[in-house]
């Protein structure tokens, strides 16, 4: 490709949520496209880190954060940003899930699944963004939000994540028309279900049922989230803002 629209070289990425699942693999592939990787997870992702920097020849670390602390995660970002000379993408993923029916949820299964998924999605946008405004510079996020924000999952009852999620779309373009002035893009992906520990953990019975109303008769890989993040963070899409893309195997149209 002459015109390299794809690349990331010379960018430096935060991926949040990226000590398994979708944010280790989407990050190996930001990676590959030329970014460094400053992991944010409550776990450990040292060895995350170290793998991704061996294979792909890129900067990557890792700094424990908990997303839903809004000093600790602006803690991080200035750490980030010291360690690697700038920053300018985020992959903005940490997420959770809780099967749990609406008349049975307590206020704080509520509040976590909303704290974790709305207010940590909020919170790592905000520094980030405060970052880039302070120091003059363009920056791009996707959002991670699910096509559970658009459609309502069933067997499995789960308000709380269908509501944040659908939150975390309309808050992506929010922040989308905020932040055009500043150089800011934002975008999120809705990914459908997408084999990972989040769905591994679900009652197989559910899983049986998912498989048999997904067209494609199967769950997504991580690995088949990974262009459209690519996409959205590079500059192949330059005038998109405040989109989200749906990537499910057709669930949502049927
Ligand atoms: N797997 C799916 O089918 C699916 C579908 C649609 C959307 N998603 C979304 O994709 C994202 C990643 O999901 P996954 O399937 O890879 O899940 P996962 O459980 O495999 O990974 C989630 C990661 O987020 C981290 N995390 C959780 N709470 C955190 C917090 N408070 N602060 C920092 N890190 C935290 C975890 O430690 C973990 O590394 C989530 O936002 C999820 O809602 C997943």
């Amino acid at each position: 490709m002459k015109k390299d629209i794809f690349s990331l070289k010379g960018k430096v990425c935060v991926v949040t949520g990226g000590y398994q699942g979708i944010g280790e693999t989407v990050a190996g592939f930001i990676a590959d496209a030329g970014a460094d990787i400053a992991i944010f997870d409550l776990n450990d992702a040292s060895e995350v880190a170290e793998k991704i920097s061996a294979e792909y020849g890129v900067k990557a670390k890792s700094y424990i954060c908990d997303v839903t602390d809004p000093q600790i995660v602006a803690k991080c970002i200035a750490d980030a940003a010291a360690d690697f000379g700038t920053l300018d993408l985020l992959f903005n993923n940490a997420g959770i899930c809780m099967h749990k029916g609406a008349l049975d949820l307590k206020p704080e299964e509520w509040r976590k699944v909303i704290d974790v998924n709305l207010n940590g999605v909020f919170y790592v946008a905000q520094a980030f963004g405060r970052y880039l405004v302070a120091n003059d510079k363009p920056g791009n996020i996707v959002n991670v939000a699910s096509m559970s924000g658009t459609i309502v999952n069933i067997p499995q009852e789960q308000a709380s994540y269908n509501a944040s999620k659908a939150a975390v779309m309309h808050l992506t373009k929010s922040l989308a028309v905020e932040w055009v002035d500043k150089n800011i893009r934002v975008n999120s992906i809705s990914p459908g279900y997408i084999k990972t520990a989040i769905t591994a953990k679900s009652n197989p019975e559910y899983q049986k049922k998912w498989l048999a109303s997904i067209p494609y008769k199967r769950m997504g890989t991580p690995e088949e989230l990974a262009g459209a993040v690519i996409y959205l963070l590079s500059d192949a899409s330059t005038y998109t803002s405040g989109s989200d893309l749906i990537i499910d195997g057709c669930f949502t149209i049927v």
